[in-house]
């Protein structure tokens, strides 16, 4: 699958895009890592590990392994955003899901993360689902991903807390 608008194409991943995806996204979760730490304080935060590294290895295997479930934006042949797609079959529904996504800053604002998740979103309808869903957060990092999701017709949600305690 691939479509272009512009000088974007939005193609399927390859191994070769695991670590520029997951660099992508190392960028991408830094403001939002640096809320977490502000909400959860220092102490809770270090016991969490390191997360930009988890999340560096989140998605580089992840698009290593099964590249045909994640997407990327390409500008002039460079790698500029990434989403990864799950599927899950539940009691006759199949819930195709957006996962994590992400665009270079640099590339922000141009519609590339709009053009990513329609592209997922088509991709997970010719795959079945029946049902689509996408979990982000409700802090202030995350106001684009929600203005974005509620924009491409994700209007009904549920909202939840993670309390810590340190022991
Ligand atoms: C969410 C993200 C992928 C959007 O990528 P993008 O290419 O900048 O988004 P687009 O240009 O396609 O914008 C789509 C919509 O998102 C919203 N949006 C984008 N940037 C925004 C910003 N800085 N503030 C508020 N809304 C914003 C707008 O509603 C926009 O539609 P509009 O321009 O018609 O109003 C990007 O902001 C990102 O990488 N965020 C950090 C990682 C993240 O939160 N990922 C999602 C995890 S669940």
């Amino acid at each position: 699958m691939s479509s272009a608008h512009s000088n974007v194409t939005i193609r399927d991943a390859r191994p070769t895009d695991a670590d520029a995806a997951a660099s992508i996204a190392v960028e991408a979760w830094r403001p939002i890592y640096i809320g977490y730490r502000q909400a959860l304080g220092d102490e809770i935060f270090a016991r969490l590990g390191d997360m930009e590294a988890q999340k560096r290895e989140q998605v580089r295997r992840f698009i290593t392994s099964t590249p045909a479930d994640a997407i990327v934006a390409e500008v002039d042949g460079r790698v500029v955003g990434f989403g990864t797609l799950l599927m899950e079959r539940k009691d006759g529904a199949v819930v195709g899901e957006l996962g994590n996504n992400a665009v270079d800053a640099k590339y922000a604002g141009r519609g590339i993360g709009k053009m990513m998740a329609e592209a997922s979103i088509a991709k997970l309808k010719a795959r079945g689902a029946t049902l689509l869903k996408v979990a982000t957060g409700c802090d202030d990092a995350h106001a684009p991903a929600r203005r974005l999701y509620e924009k491409l017709g994700f209007q009904r949600s549920l909202q939840q807390v993670t309390y810590y305690m340190t022991v």
